[in-house]
């Protein structure tokens, strides 16, 4: 465990630091000076009389930022609560994280938003931006007041977990949002074509009798979205995308300069739909787990720039919710607090993706498609940093596990690469 007592001014030095825009990670010292990274140099030491906190053996990477969240507070907070969630961040080395609307009050209100943001305030454990809803009460049909919802604070406009299916609605949306300069995220699912599904249509659909989900619920609603975004030029960000069809959409739609970005989930980069032959409701997600040859092709997507970033979809739900037969149960899994272990584990050991572009695509790349203030150990920017040691071993398990809700698939799962602690604004919390 790491000791440190918090100070104004000082330097660490002796990590291995992993900096967006860089290719390996290497030795180097930052100075903190009030809450901001004042410099860093690319030496394993420096010479000061200010105090010092050396981490040699460390990875330092900036604070991970996670732009799809679900903290379910107000309103479901047997699930989650914000500070319960924000501190299963934390202990997976994010520095900040969006929360997303589908509470209870949706956040279709300022008054939800200022309400999210004191809540916050008073648990102290990361940075938070709040997602308000496009639509009032998520109900696909009348749009919200964005104006006053920016006003409030909210970063972003999301219905995730739900489709706005009528495309007039998406369209007028994008056109408000787009004078705000607000990004529109798009939970990209039409809901006719998936209709009583419960998992990825196709082999193992069949295998084990569950109504599928066909790709192309999610394509035609990433192509419908994508066309919109042409038509106005407003910011789309694609959430959860999951498959080979996704991907082929967003590529083309890049070429031809339509504003449109898009993030993978952890589960969605290592799990596959055939994991599911034991009808375990953790493994039971929306957009469901795809097909191995969809699994690879999101990676190769993140690796070319396609896909923008990572995003969790930290999504709780209770025992009692998912112990149930798999068509009832919610779906969702949790993620905050593996998901750089897993995909450390499962990608970077494996040598599938450097740890460096895993860092910038948690980092740098998320904290650019929401345009916020994080991701970076630049001069000047919050001094929000991870602490990492990749060697070691852990298990994750219910006596480890911050949240609330345990409906995760790695529970009992040894991972390699575990976050020792986090500086948000200089401020050190250790998580071990
Ligand atoms: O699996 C999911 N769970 N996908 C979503 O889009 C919503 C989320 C939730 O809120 O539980």
């Amino acid at each position: 465990m790491i000791k440190w007592k918090n100070r104004s001014e000082f330097w660490i030095t002796g990590a291995e630091i992993a900096a967006p825009g860089r290719k390996k990670p290497a030795p180097g010292c930052i100075h903190l000076k009030r809450g901001i990274i004042e410099e860093l140099v690319w030496k394993k030491s420096v010479e000061t009389d200010l105090p010092v906190l050396e981490l040699d053996g460390y990875l330092l990477t900036p604070g991970f930022v996670d732009i799809h969240t679900h903290l379910r507070e107000p309103g479901y907070e047997e699930k989650e609560t914000i500070a319960t969630g924000t501190s299963a961040a934390i202990a997976g080395g994010f520095t900040t994280v969006a929360c997303m609307a589908n509470t209870d009050p949706v956040v279709d209100d300022p008054s939800v938003v200022r309400y999210i943001l004191d809540r916050n305030e008073q648990a102290g454990n990361c940075r938070l931006y709040v997602i308000a809803a496009v639509t009032r009460n998520l109900e696909g049909r009348d749009i919200n007041e964005f104006g006053l919802l920016r006003e409030a604070g909210a970063a972003a406009l999301s219905d995730d977990g739900k489709y706005i299916a009528n495309a007039r609605v998406m369209r007028s949306a994008l056109e408000y949002a787009g004078m705000l300069e607000l990004p529109v995220i798009s939970h990209c699912e039409e809901i006719s074509l998936s209709a009583e599904g419960l998992m990825n249509e196709g082999y193992y659909s069949t295998k084990l009798g569950l109504a599928g989900i066909p790709a192309e619920t999610e394509e035609t609603a990433v192509y419908r979205d994508v066309a919109l975004a042409g038509l106005t030029g407003s910011r789309l960000h694609v959430a959860h995308a999951s498959t080979a069809g996704t991907v082929e959409i967003i590529r083309r739609a890049k070429e031809r300069q339509i504003p449109v970005t898009a993030e993978v989930t952890p589960h969605h980069l290592t799990m596959d739909d055939s994991m599911l032959q034991d009808y375990d409701r953790n493994l039971k997600v929306n957009p469901p787990l795809r097909s191995r040859e969809d699994v690879d092709i999101m990676l190769d997507a993140l690796s070319s720039g396609v896909i923008d970033c990572i995003s969790t979809d930290h999504a709780p739900h209770n025992e009692i919710d998912k112990e149930v037969e798999f068509d009832l149960a919610p779906p969702g899994m949790i993620g905050l607090q593996t998901a750089f272990a897993l995909l450390n584990t499962e990608l970077v050991e494996t040598g599938k993706l450097g740890i460096a572009q895993l860092v910038a695509l948690m980092t740098e790349s998320p904290a650019r498609v929401l345009g916020i203030p994080a991701g970076t150990l630049d001069k000047g920017a919050p001094a929000d940093l991870a602490v990492i040691d990749p060697d070691e071993q852990w298990v994750y398990d219910r006596e480890n596990n911050r949240s609330i809700s345990s409906n995760s698939p790695l529970i009992g799962r040894k991972l390699t690469g575990r976050v020792q602690g986090v500086f948000v604004g200089g401020k050190w919390t250790s998580t071990v």
